[in-house]
């Protein structure tokens, strides 16, 4: 099976010019001026058109059982919501409860996903509980492919790890080559704060900012790079929100500390104000770290476009509003934590990022797909527009204007934390592994295609 994309703008993280690109059965196997089809090539006219390499979400949460329930994706709609929004591949965080066993976990999660999802999928391996035997199925895990880690500052009681828990998962992470990605929020410090908020009465949405302040978030931060610095462990912060943990990431950094950071579309587009909205409405904003003050946009913005923010992905949390998020109606810490966005982060970064000007287009493409594909092992299967890359390509239309809505969403959740903004842009045509997946933001791909992507660990 063969197809011809002509005539397109090819936009990576580093190069933007105009050629064809021909794809063989999984892979790009020629880039250049004037290629023609071979008997029973599908051609895409591309003109007018950037493509750009599949984009990586690089956190997101289908199956997650969590604080009473479950997100409410499944991996085909999840999947299919991020092939119409050009996302390509997606990084799942497994989340065993302290009591699982690592290795049936990873099972579970590969089971959900495997037949299922329509794109590309890999996982970090969460480490909710270390001991030898947990240790022993982490070394196996890694061997099945899934190259880094994911450890909870946060969530006391339930996903959180002691100190001694952190060292040696950084200890192993250091042996075994891999990466550790991390939540970083103080879990003793939310407890007293949302103890005392409680004890206060101040029980709706709009107090749960108060419960995780910047600096519960930016002391999070600090403590990891610590324990990354004693080990010369790498880690990767997932979902940093705000200028004082900024602060302590770039302080690391300057100090040698192995550290990236990962950013959220949440972040950049929504505030505070969002989980202070009146008649319970707040709670569809709740999430953790919490959205924050407006200020700390220009931070992150500046951040993503100068590189000390790598990534920018969605940490997908979907949770419904009439029957999930209203568990904590009378008690903020009861609100599942989370907010989706999986399928509107790409339009929505091109359109606020590069059409206002905060981000060229190669930094665009790279904090979106290409820093991800380095990060954790794909590069350049993915990530890459390039001889022997998957073919997973976005024919991007610069030209549509829309307007998101939760009528016509494909995430299986009652909200959209973006209703009503504007887009500026969308994929035309989006493929994977060289099969046509999307064409003009309806889903014609083959559900249950996707392919786990096993990572070989010690890139660094
Ligand atoms: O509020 C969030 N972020 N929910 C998903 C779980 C997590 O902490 O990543
Ligand atoms: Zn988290
Ligand atoms: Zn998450």
């Amino acid at each position: 099976m063969s197809l011809l994309i002509k005539n397109g703008q090819i936009v990576t993280a580093s190069e933007r010019y105009v050629a064809d690109i021909f794809c063989e059965d999984e892979t790009i196997t020629r880039i250049d001026q004037n290629l023609s089809a071979p008997r029973g090539t599908e051609v895409i006219d591309a003109t007018g058109k950037l493509i750009f390499p599949g984009f990586i979400d690089p956190h997101v949460h289908i199956y997650l059982p969590f604080m009473g329930t479950f997100a409410k994706d499944t991996h085909e709609t999840a999947s299919k919501a991020a092939l119409v929004g050009g996302t390509t591949t997606f990084i799942e965080m497994i989340c065993p409860a302290k009591t699982d066993d690592p290795m049936a976990a990873f099972e579970l999660w590969l089971g959900k996903a495997q037949g299922q999802s329509a794109c590309d999928f890999t996982f970090h391996m969460g480490v909710t509980r270390f001991d030898s035997a947990a240790e022993h199925q982490f070394t196996e895990i890694v061997k099945r492919g899934v190259s880094s880690f994911k450890v909870f500052l946060a969530y006391k009681g339930a996903f959180s790890v002691s100190d001694e828990e952190l060292y040696q998962t950084l200890r192993l992470a250091k042996k075994l080559g891999v990466i550790t990605t991390a939540h970083c929020e103080n879990a003793d410090l939310v407890l007293e704060l949302q103890k005392k908020l409680l004890g206060e009465k101040k029980t709706g949405p709009e107090w749960h900012h108060q419960s995780r302040p910047p600096r519960v978030e930016a002391e999070g931060v600090h403590h990891l790079l610590t324990f990354a610095e004693m080990l010369e462990a790498h880690v990767y912060i997932v979902h940093l929100s705000c200028h004082e943990a900024l602060r302590e990431a770039a302080v690391g950094k300057y100090r040698g500390v192995n550290v990236w950071v990962e950013t959220l579309i949440q972040y950049l587009l929504l505030n505070k104000a969002h989980a202070e909205l009146p008649n319970f409405e707040g709670a569809k904003f709740v999430m953790s770290p919490p959205l924050r003050d407006q200020r700390n946009q220009t931070v992150l913005w500046n951040g993503l476009r100068e590189g000390l923010i790598s990534t920018l992905a969605t940490d997908h949390a979907p949770f419904d509003f009439g029957t999930q998020k209203i568990m904590g109606k009378d008690d903020f810490t009861k609100i599942p934590n989370g907010i989706p966005s999986l399928e509107d982060r790409v339009n929505l970064f091109y359109t606020y990022g590069v059409k206002r000007g905060r981000v060229d287009l190669h930094r665009f493409v790279d904090a979106a797909s290409t820093q991800a594909a380095r990060l954790f092992g794909l590069f350049p299967r993915k990530g890459a527009i390039q001889l022997g890359s998957d073919a997973d390509l976005v024919v991007y239309d610069p030209v549509y204007r829309g307007i998101i809505s939760v009528k016509t969403q494909m995430i299986n959740v009652d909200y959209n934390p973006f209703e009503g903004m504007t887009i500026e842009g969308r994929p035309h045509v989006v493929t994977v592994r060289g099969q046509v997946a999307v064409r003009e933001g309806k889903f014609v791909g083959q559900p249950g295609r996707g392919r786990f992507l096993q990572r070989e660990p010690g890139h660094f």
